[in-house]
């Protein structure tokens, strides 16, 4: 039978009519519609659904929806504000901290929680904090550098994403261009 509960998820509170054994990953992906949080594994082991609960990082998919009413749930949504991406969220663009961005929202949150805890971690407990979120694609060392860049303050102040992703574009166009005279 399902319960009536009230999420407070990002500082907003969404009231939901669950079952009791729904998962907080489908409660956030399913019910509430914020689809940030991705699935990976489905039984813990890669880090791809991790969120903040009251501080501390929690894998939504071993996470019953009904076990976070009165806390306070944070997803990679609520990071950017008025705009303006979150410094962990700017680094990984910034530093290439992603290729297929499945595990990164993941990487994101579990590097907030460090953060928010130790914001100068050394690379060794960043690697250590960081060894439950698995990627299959960046081979980690990109992620670190990311990470790292917001601790040692190297992101860049004036970073405009849509600007630089289309000066990339115009080059790998410029670059096809030149390609393609020669042949
Ligand atoms: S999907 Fe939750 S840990 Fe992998
Ligand atoms: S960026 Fe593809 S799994 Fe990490």
């Amino acid at each position: 039978m399902k319960k009536q509960i009230r999420l407070l998820v990002n500082s907003e509170e969404y009231d939901l009519q669950l079952e009791p054994n729904r998962l907080l990953l489908q409660a956030l992906r399913d019910d509430i519609g914020l689809t940030g949080t991705k699935e990976g594994c489905s039984i813990g082991v890669c880090g791809a659904c991790s969120v903040i609960i009251d501080g501390r990082v929690v894998s939504s998919c071993l996470t019953l929806a009904v076990a976070c009413q009165g806390k306070h749930i944070e997803t990679i949504e609520g990071l950017a504000k008025d705009g303006k991406l979150h410094p962990l969220q700017q680094a990984f663009i910034e530093y290439g901290g992603f290729q297929c961005g499945i595990c990164t929202p993941g990487q994101i949150m579990a590097a907030k929680a460090l953060l928010d805890e130790n914001p100068k971690p050394t690379e060794d407990e960043v690697k250590e904090w960081m060894s439950g979120n698995l990627c299959r694609c960046t081979g980690y060392y990109k992620i670190l550098e990311s990470v790292m860049a917001v601790v040692n303050n190297k992101i860049s102040p004036d970073f405009q994403f849509r600007k630089r992703e289309q000066q990339a574009r115009i080059q790998s166009l410029d670059v096809y261009k030149s390609v393609a005279k020669t042949e």
